[in-house]
């Protein structure tokens, strides 16, 4: 689209179940916060909508978990989510929840226009039922024995340790998660929307778009190569939004058919409160949409959505969606039912006024391509080698000396040498850079624009030595700290989207409003004689002891959970077997020599292994609890005589050995000091 006239930018709904963490910052909040602060300073006309995500079996399971109702799970938490965006400067221009009134109108009125045009399919089937609870059992309110790999364990939707997607008609010995009991079938009738028929439709629009991001066009184009089913839009819950229709008593609409319907909602919402249109923000095809999601959310925004959008009618769909990969924290997964997390609300507690290191460190690492992993060290480093060492150092350097040599005042630009010029020059071509890599959702490679504006006036300052020259030549320096100025002024209005907070300060610094994106590289920001403000310091030094701090408490809360588990009651032992029935097992020692994710799927991981007899392809349940980097060159223990299976359209070949607590939660079992590859374990 050439030049838009307006953009609707959201940030994905969250659900309304626990706090936000660095995770979501660094995947969708961040990056779409610098995406509109951006826009804004280029002038542009922007709405930028997110809020939470209030419906679904996430936020009821969360509710029966803590003796609460869902409403009021989904209350505390809007609080603390929108009061931590808030406080660090995630600028959107409205918060609102799927869970208002005015939502649930919106929701429904969609639902019984695509009802009422025919669009659904109804489909009856067979669900089960838990009597004591009179409820349907729907994804993770039921649990049982999977049928692929005897994990007593496994969820409706789930197995979590062979990772094999499942429906509850699946599972052996089904149980309710609610009262433990054995459910019945009956059966239900669902509304569903027949994405096979659309497919056609999705593909042209998702060929059109040649210039998404290749990890989101990658996973479409591989949704639409397995074909797209029907897909139930209803669900027999009591948490939701009511389905509209007669005999649909006890249902509501899919959490994801109602969530997205949000994003116009709040539209509407703040439209309303701006006194103005809402419809030009989805409805015209010169506004530009973009949505900011994490990577799990893809199909849904870049399909469902848009299938909804188009059976609907009248809607323009997203440009573009840029989603990001995950961020993993100290090289583990993070994960908020393990605690393993830096919290927004406890940072912002802990490091107070210094929401813009975060900022920056986690620009600095944003999982644009593929995943990357968080540290303390590495949040130390960023801001003492770079905020401190170059972008503070800078300007307070020029800063002092103004105050200095001229009390000041900016000091006139008397002859330029060459070297002004062309320190002058070269800032001219920042705004231009900097923007073009943020519109093209390149926010690393901005950042590290940004940055080389401040080392282009250190080296500057650095080459020029106006603190020797000023013994000899003070026309000169008045000329090189007029420049440097300028860097500073220039610096303040382009880091505003990345360090909002940082920006005004350095701006009251200089006394000096911040212009517009294609001003900020001008020569003639701040004119000669123009009095600067109050000079102090940007950045200041992150201590080891802090970096340690941190790290310890995340550490303790390893140990607490740990501790914790011991507690727990270990699984009860199974029946006796015969020796001959563990000798028919076939056990080896292997190395792994290749690790791969398996693609849309949270817990695989592909492995080549090394079992002395062969190299084969294990399809491994782990990938919450190791990275595939952790694993190569590792020794396992494979049960090498197990029959293949597929896995996600992967054949497996054999299973490797692992220590599951009753949690869950895994752990590779390993030879003590090596072994040879394809020693049995006997
Ligand atoms: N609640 C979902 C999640 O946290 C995201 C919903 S985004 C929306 O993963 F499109 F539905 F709004
Ligand atoms: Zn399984």
């Amino acid at each position: 689209m050439l030049s838009p006239e307006r953009y609707t930018v959201t940030a994905a709904l969250i659900y309304a179940n626990g706090p936000i963490h660095i995770g979501h910052l660094a995947g969708c909040y961040l990056p779409a916060d610098i995406y509109v602060r951006y826009l804004r300073a280029c002038g542009k006309d922007v709405a930028f909508i997110s809020g939470t995500d209030e419906h679904g079996v996430p936020i009821t399971l969360k509710a029966r978990k803590e003796g609460k109702t869902p409403q009021e799970v989904v209350d505390h938490f809007y609080g603390i989510i929108k009061q931590s965006f808030e406080d660090f400067g995630i600028s959107f221009d409205i918060y609102s929840r799927t869970s208002s009134p005015h939502h649930h109108q919106v929701a429904s009125d969609f639902f019984l226009k695509l009802y009422n045009d025919g669009v659904f399919t109804e489909e009856v089937s067979e669900q089960y039922y838990d009597a004591e609870a009179s409820q349907f059992l729907a994804d993770r309110y039921i649990m049982g024995t999977c049928p692929n790999c005897s994990n007593e364990n496994a969820y409706g939707d789930q197995c979590e340790r062979c990772g094999s997607t499942l429906s509850p008609k699946e599972l052996i010995n089904p149980r309710s998660t609610l009262s433990g009991s054995v459910p019945e079938l009956r059966t239900t009738r669902n509304w569903s929307l027949p994405l096979d028929k659309l497919q056609p439709a999705l593909e042209t629009y998702i060929a059109s778009h040649p210039e998404w991001k290749s990890n989101v066009s990658g996973q479409c184009r591989s949704w639409l190569q397995q074909g797209l089913q029907p897909r139930a839009m209803t669900r027999d819950l009591d948490w939701g939004v009511k389905v509209p229709v007669e005999g649909a008593d006890g249902k509501v609409l899919y959490v994801w058919f109602d969530a997205p319907i949000g994003y116009i909602t709040f539209t509407q919402e703040w439209a309303q409160q701006q006194g103005k249109p809402w419809e030009p923000y989805w409805m015209d095809d010169k506004t530009q949409i973009v949505h900011f999601i994490g990577k799990d959310n893809i199909v849904f925004h870049c399909l469902i959505f848009p299938a909804m959008l188009m059976t609907h009618g009248g809607y323009a769909l997203a440009d573009n969606v840029p989603a990001m990969e995950f961020m993993n924290l100290e090289g583990d997964k993070i994960s908020t039912s393990r605690d393993w997390a830096v919290w927004l609300h406890e940072y912002l507690e802990e490091f107070p006024g210094q929401q813009d290191v975060l900022r920056y460190a986690l620009c600095s690492a944003m999982p644009e391509t593929k995943d990357n992993d968080f540290t303390w060290a590495d949040f130390q480093a960023r801001n003492n080698n770079e905020l401190v060492a170059i972008l503070g150092n800078f300007v307070n350097r020029v800063l002092v000396l103004t105050q200095k040599y001229f009390d000041g005042k900016v000091p006139a630009a008397n002859t330029l040498s060459a070297e002004d010029q062309a320190v002058l020059q070269a800032m001219s071509g920042f705004p231009h850079k900097i923007g073009e890599a943020i519109d093209q959702y390149r926010f690393r490679e901005a950042l590290g624009e940004l940055m080389n504006l401040a080392r282009l006036g250190n080296k500057y300052l650095a080459d020029a030595e106006p603190w020797k020259l000023i013994k000899t030549d003070e026309a000169a320096v008045a000329s090189i700290l007029h420049v440097a100025l300028q860097l500073c002024a220039s610096l303040s209005s382009l880091m505003e989207p990345f360090m909002p907070f940082t920006a005004k300060k350095l701006a009251d610094m200089l006394a000096h409003k911040p212009l517009a994106w294609a001003e900020a590289g001008r020569a003639d920001q701040l004119v000669a004689g123009h009095q600067l403000g109050q000079a102090g310091l940007l950045f200041s030094k992150v201590e080891d002891s802090v970096v340690q701090q941190q790290t310890e408490k995340l550490q303790a809360r390893k140990a607490a959970r740990e501790a914790a588990q011991q507690e727990a009651p270990v699984n009860p032992l199974k029946e006796t077997i015969q020796y001959d029935d563990f000798g028919k097992m076939d056990l080896r020692v292997g190395t792994v020599l290749e690790a791969e994710k398996v693609a849309k799927t949270k817990k695989l991981l592909k492995l080549l292994v090394d079992t002395g007899v062969d190299q084969r392809v294990i399809v491994s349940g782990i990938a919450e609890y190791y990275t595939p980097e952790s694993l190569v060159g590792q020794q396992v223990l494979v049960l090498a005589n197990l029959a293949p299976r597929a896995l996600k359209g992967i054949d497996s070949h054999g299973m490797l050995l692992m220590a599951e607590d009753s949690d869950g939660s895994l752990r590779l079992m390993q030879p003590q000091n090596g072994a040879r590859n394809g020693s049995v374990v006997a």
